[in-house]
This record gives structure tokens, sequence and C-alpha cells, in this order.
């Protein structure tokens, strides 16, 4: 395969933070001396109580402990606003643009502490503590960013929810962390329709309490006010409650290790599992990702496009851009609302330096057309960047060339929930660019490739991408069960951090990620475990066996393939088909819609019952010639069956 070089220019040196040079010493001193390292680096933030230890980290099973900074003291909040309030409490904090382009609001730092300041005193005085665990559930309103950050001034743990999840999916993560605060608006706005989350919010709460939870409060921002449902002694109006809250709350002094937030992620097996995620390493990790693989620049408008309800929100909306005193662009809508344009005129309309999206949104507006970028001006923008899959080289080129009209180098940023920020990156100013790559490891990050049997692979290679030794940002546990973690992570390679991903490295040590080598499918940059789509489709009163793997989608990266077992009696059908993708969108949410269903009378087992989905995913991929050895089925016939009715006959 050619691979189109793309050298750093010596613009991006010039203003880069960081040149090739300085990369090199920086990363070889952080590998080399990694107490020295974050004993430096620790200190971007502000502390109460400044560490005296650094690392305590520990990859062996049993006994897997991650300690950063862990005698310190601080507060997320107090780093993320009132540090700036001497400095910057005049600059906007947070540009928020809604998804109506005639909406916008500029929320300043000073703004932003008198928000926080008064939500953490109308939570305080509802009853949330220290160490409770609060769900928010919202659009991507400033209000979002409120909730965190007002949890984090009071100690108590978030765990946001995508407000794309359905009751279902919500009732599960109320569950799963005992949350008995839930934040979330009357309704979302997204592409021009409505998203009912309070109506969401109520059905998930009636699931999460007959299941034994306990609800205590709802807090409801008004967004579209639109008609909700208030039940008397457990709803609160946000905007009311804020009114008589006082607008000042002195942020509580938390340990680096105390918990900041839980994340649900889908894994290989069983439920979503909790990615808990702690206070001072991360915050350090978030910020000095934040400021150098953006090389971000005081004064510079920032925007990544995710949702807060994934990790890339969490880090690169809120956490690392307000510690860094950044403008964080926060936007409520979609790529392609009013127009496939929309991304670039907001660029425009407010001079956006830093661009941060994911392939899926590239390679959708690449397929609009050109026309739609280059009639507007996009001369502010001076990095972009990738996030969430592997971006295609001509992906890549076009947002390179169309987007960035050649002036602006791209940053494809791997990295996971579980990393807690970007482990594998270019540096603007410092790293020679490969389409397709994400290149070179950050600052204290160590990545090994392992063969199946754990064999270290040196050199040029493909194999299984692991990390050898901790880095700050590291999720610290699954809450509540240490063991699936352990188990998760750390015993499929002894010691070491097993990714989930495959990747390849070439002869100039560059990464490439090849995608997961487990079974979770990457569906539009959301991560999806097909165990979820196969309980989903099995909970369905006429499904008696669901068999999901991924397949390679044009513009969504892969897209879901279901293989479905009836009922005895039950017979295959079109309407059949719709109302299984319905029932799986009503189980999980519209992310997890199936893209193709194939009604199959037998799956693929071994004798000893084990679905063989290397088959399944061949006969997806319409490449059957490649099945391999199918003598060891429990009935090979099934497969002539499978290979007749395929959905995606080329
Ligand atoms: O397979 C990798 C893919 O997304 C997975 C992590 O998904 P999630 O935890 O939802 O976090 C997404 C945003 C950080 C990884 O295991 N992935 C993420 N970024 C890239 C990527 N694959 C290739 N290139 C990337 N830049």
């Amino acid at each position: 395969m050619s691979v189109n070089v793309h050298p750093v220019k010596p613009e991006w040196k010039a203003k880069g933070l960081i040149d090739n040079d300085t990369y090199l010493a920086w990363y070889k001193r952080s590998v080399e001396d990694p107490e020295g390292f974050w004993a430096e680096h620790g200190k971007r933030i502000d502390w109460i109580k400044p560490f005296s230890s650094v690392k305590n980290t520990n990859f062996n099973t049993p006994g897997v402990s991650i300690k950063w900074f862990e005698d310190g003291t601080l507060n997320v909040s107090a780093n993320c606003i009132d540090r700036h309030l001497a400095t910057r409490g005049d600059q906007v904090a947070i540009l928020w643009e809604g998804d109506d382009p005639s909406e916008d609001r500029k929320i300043t730092y000073r703004e932003l502490s008198e928000q926080v300041n008064r939500l953490s005193n109308v939570m305080k005085a509802n009853g949330v503590k220290k160490g409770d665990r609060v769900t928010i559930y919202m659009p991507m309103i400033p209000e979002a960013a409120y909730t965190m950050l007002a949890c984090t001034r009071i100690g108590a743990i978030h765990s946001i929810v995508f407000g794309g999840f359905s009751p279902d999916a919500l009732a599960g993560r109320i569950e799963d962390c005992g949350s008995d605060f839930v934040v979330t608006a009357d309704e979302g706005l997204r592409g021009g329709k409505k998203v009912p989350l309070k109506a969401n919010t109520d059905k998930a709460i009636e699931i999460a309490e007959k299941a034994g939870a306990k609800v205590r409060n709802v807090l409801v921002v008004r967004r579209t006010g639109g008609a909700v449902a208030m039940k008397d002694g457990r709803d609160i109006w946000y905007h009311e409650a804020m009114d008589a809250a006082s607008a000042d709350c002195p942020p509580a002094e938390m340990s680096a290790e105390d918990p900041l937030f839980i994340l649900y992620t889908s894994g290989s097996t069983g439920k979503p599992k909790g990615v808990m995620h702690t206070t001072g390493g991360y915050l350090v990790y978030a910020s000095m990702t934040h400021q150098y693989v953006f090389d971000y620049q005081d004064n510079e408008v920032y925007w990544c496009t995710a949702d807060v309800g994934w990790v890339t929100g969490h880090s690169y909306i809120v956490y690392g851009p307000l510690a860094n005193g950044a403008t964080t662009l926060m936007f409520e809508g979609v790529p392609n609302y009013p127009s496939p344009s929309r991304f670039w005129d907001v660029v425009d309309k407010h001079d956006v330096s830093i661009f941060y999206t994911a392939p899926t949104a590239i390679r959708a507006l690449m397929g609009a057309g050109d026309e739609h970028v280059t009639k507007t001006s996009r001369k502010s923008l001076r990095v972009l960047g990738s996030v969430g899959e592997p971006i295609n080289p001509e992906a890549w080129e076009w947002y390179y060339k169309v987007v960035g009209e050649e002036r602006c180098p791209i940053v494809d940023t791997w990295w996971q929930t579980e990393t807690g920020g970007i482990l594998i990156t270019p540096l603007p100013g410092a790293t020679d660019l490969k389409p397709g790559s994400a290149t070179r490891p950050f600052f204290g990050v160590q990545p090994q490739l392992v063969d199946n049997d754990g064999n270290v692979l040196v050199g040029a290679t493909e194999g299984n991408l692991c990390i050898t030794d901790s880095w700050p940002g590291q999720m610290r546990t699954v809450y509540g069960d240490h063991e699936r973690f352990e188990q998760t992570y750390f015993s499929t390679y002894h010691g070491k951090y097993f990714t989930g991903d495959g990747c390849r490295r070439d002869d100039d040590g560059y990464y490439w990620i090849t995608g997961r080598v487990d079974d979770v499918i990457n569906v539009s940059g959301h991560r999806m475990g097909t165990a979820e789509v196969e309980s989903a489709l099995v909970a369905h009163a006429k499904v008696s066996e669901a068999a999901v793997v991924g397949y390679p989608h044009d513009l969504k990266g892969q897209g879901i393939y279901c293989y479905v077992t009836l009922m005895e009696g039950e017979e295959p059908s079109d309407a059949l088909r719709k109302e299984l993708v319905a029932h799986v969108r009503s189980e999980i949410g519209p992310i997890a819609s199936p893209d193709k269903i194939q009604f199959a009378p037998g799956l693929p087992k071994t004798r000893s019952g084990k679905i063989m989905r290397r088959i399944l995913r061949k006969i997806a991929e319409d490449d059957f010639g490649a099945l391999g050895d199918t003598s060891t089925l429990a009935d090979p016939t099934v497969v002539d069956d499978l290979i007749d009715n395929r959905q995606n006959k080329k």
C-alpha cells in the first residue's frame, strides 16, 4: 500500500507548542523517568494539598491497582473555573451554538462560576452528598456542563447517559450505580426534531424502581418548553431552584483518587461496564493532552463536535479545555441541519481555530458534495482532529484538502473510554502525517503489539495492541466490580493493559489501528457490544436465537448485521424485520438499529455449541469464498442456507 506522507510544514512547526526534537526528548524522559516527568507535569493543575507520591501502579492480576498523585488533594471545578477568574473572568468559557442557527449563547468564566456555584447549592439542598451518584441525561446545552462541574464541586460522581439511549438503557445505568438523583431536560432538540428526555426519564425510573432502585429527585431543565409531567415531591424545575440558590458554594477538597465520574461503555460480554475515572490523574491527563494534541493556544476558539454523553465530550469539551482556560464550543445540533454546510457555517460564525470530529461525519459530508464546504471561508481553521474509529485515507485526504485547504495538520487521535484521554496521536508541530495512521504514542504511553499467545512482536508487524505501563488518565476500576476490571483488561495478556484493538506498526514506528479484535463493533464511532444487540433480539417473543456481527459500511464504518432464528411456528417476513428493528431501538436506542436482519433456520455452531462468528462475519461481508475450515461444525449444511439468504449480496 502506498502511503502519502505529509511532512510537518515549517509554519506548523513555527506555530506549534512542541516540535519533533521536543517530542522525542520529552517522550524519552516520560518512559525512562515517569516519576520525574509526571511530577513536573502534574503541577500544571492547582492542588489544594500538593502530592508527594506520583505513581503507584500495578498491572498484575490479582491485585491490579492504579493510583496517581494519591496524597494530593484538589477540586476539579476550582481548576476549571475559579483559577481562571482573576485573569479570564470576562473571557468566553462556553460558546453555545443551538440546533437552530439563530440561537447561541456566550457564557464567560464569571458567568460559568455563578451558574455552577448556584447549581452546587441546589444539589446540596436536595440532599446530594460527596460520593453520591448523579445521573445526567441531557441535551447538548450549557446546563449539561454546569451539572458536570457542580457534581465535581461538591464531590458527587456523575454518570452521563447519552440522550439517544432508550428508557431501558437509562434504567439499567441508574440501577447499576445506585443513583438517586437524575438531571434531565423537558426535551432535547436535534436536527429540528424533539427528543422526549423527561418522558424517557419517567419511564426509566419506573423500570429501575421495579428492580429495586430509588430515585429521590429529578431536576428538570426547561429547554423547549414542551409539556411534561412533573411528579410532586420528586421533580424539581431547574430554573426555579436556581433562582432561589446562593451563588457561593466553596469547592470540596477531594483526594486525587476520589471517583470523578462513571461512564458506561460496551464490552464484548454482558451488560455495559461502568468505567470509573478518578480526580487528579484524569484532570492532569485531559488538560495536558488537550493542550499539546490540539496545540491549544490562548484566546483560540476550540470546537469538539462530540456529545457530552461520550468520553470525548467529557475530556475534550468540558474538562480538558476548561482546565486550560480555553473557549470551548458546544453544539446542540447535527452536521447536516439545516444544511450540510452547518459545521463550516459555525466555524465561520465563531472563528473556530481547532475543529475535532469523527470520521463518520467526515464521510457523510464528503458524500454531500464539496460545494457545501467550498462556499464557506474556514480561514480561521488551524488544526483539524479525528476520533472514534479508523479514518480511511480517502476521507483523510478530503478533510485535509477540501476542509483544511492543506493549511491544517490533522490529528488522528486514538483512545478509548477506558483511557480517559488520547494515547496515540500526532502533535501538530512535530509529527509527519500519514493518512489513516494515529502515528506515535503521547508522552508516557508505551504501546506493545503481541500475538494471540502473548508473544511480544517487535519491529514492523501487526498484532493485538497492549499498553505496558500506566498513564495518569487511565480508568481505575469497573464501578462495583473490580474483578471484571482485572478480567477484562489485564488477564488476556498478563500484566498488560489490553485495549481490544488490533494494530499494525510500520517501519517508522507509526501505529495503524485496524479495529476491534473482540466482539465489539464500531458503528458511526459508537461502541456497541454485539452481545447487547443479541440480548435485545432474544428478548423479543418470536426470537429463539440471535448472532450479531459487524460488516463494512460506507458511512458508518461498520453496520450491524443480525442473524435471527425464530421460535417454532414463526414465519420470516419483512414486517417482522421491521418489528425487530423497532424492538432493538426501544431496548437500547436508535444507535443500535440493525442494518441487516437475516432469518436463519440454524446458526453455525461447533459440536460444543459455540457459535462460529468468523463464518458469520465472512457471510455478512459477502466474502464466503474464504470461509476457512467448516468441518468442525456440528451441522455444516447450515452454512449453505446462510450463504443463499445473505443480505449483502454484491
Ligand atoms: O476501536 C477503537 C476506536 O474506538 C474504540 C474506543 O471507543 P470508545 O471507548 O467509545 O471511545 C471513542 C472515543 C475515544 C477503540 O478501541 N477508536 C477510537 N479512536 C480511534 C479508533 N480507532 C481508530 N482510530 C482512532 N483514532
